[in-house]
């Protein structure tokens, strides 16, 4: 079975993650890029700009992806929540690909408020399992409150 690591960080929270995964599984990682990058210095706008987001749906266009998920059998999916579901990078990503004959697994990273993130994933394609991960509301911090013990027994469990 070869796994295939799929994820978005815009702070670096989920890249956390990401490299803790990456230690203990063996897989390859795909890194989703919006063709217009988010930068960090216009967090507020952003956060304001995407207050509808549940409800919209909105994409972004994103770079193309160098992997062929062909390859792949098992996938991985890593998100950070905006407004209470799935980033529009993540949502463009499922929209774009067809994920119905692969297991997925995904993790979403937070600041408390988990919202409807899994069960928007859910609507593009099954999840066999999902972890989710509490960060500090500070996303400078980069703390995230989930214990290790939680996260590994994850990991664990999706290898
Ligand atoms: C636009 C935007 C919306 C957010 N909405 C939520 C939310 O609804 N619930 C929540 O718990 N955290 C929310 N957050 C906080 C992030 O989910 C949290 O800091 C996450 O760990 C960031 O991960 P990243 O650095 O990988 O992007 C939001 C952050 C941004 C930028």
């Amino acid at each position: 079975m070869k796994t295939l690591l799929v994820y978005y960080s815009y702070t670096g929270n989920t890249k956390i993650i990401v490299d803790m995964i990456k230690d203990k599984i063996d897989c390859d990682v795909l890194e989703l890029k919006p063709k217009t990058p988010f930068l960090i210095d216009d967090y507020q706008e952003i956060v304001d700009e995407y207050q509808s987001n549940e409800s919209t749906k909105k994409c972004v266009e994103i770079e193309a992806i160098n992997v062929d998920l062909n390859d792949y059998d098992k996938i991985i999916i890593g998100t950070s929540v905006w407004w209470y579901t799935i980033t529009p990078v993540v949502r463009e990503f499922l929209k774009k690909n067809d994920l119905s004959k692969k297991k997925v697994y995904a993790f979403a990273t937070n600041a408390g408020w988990l919202g409807r993130t899994f069960k928007e994933i859910e609507s593009y394609c099954k999840l066999e399992n999902t972890l989710n991960i509490q960060f500090t509301e500070d996303w400078r911090e980069h703390t995230y409150l989930t214990s290790d013990e939680e996260i590994s027994k994850w990991i664990e469990e999706i290898k």
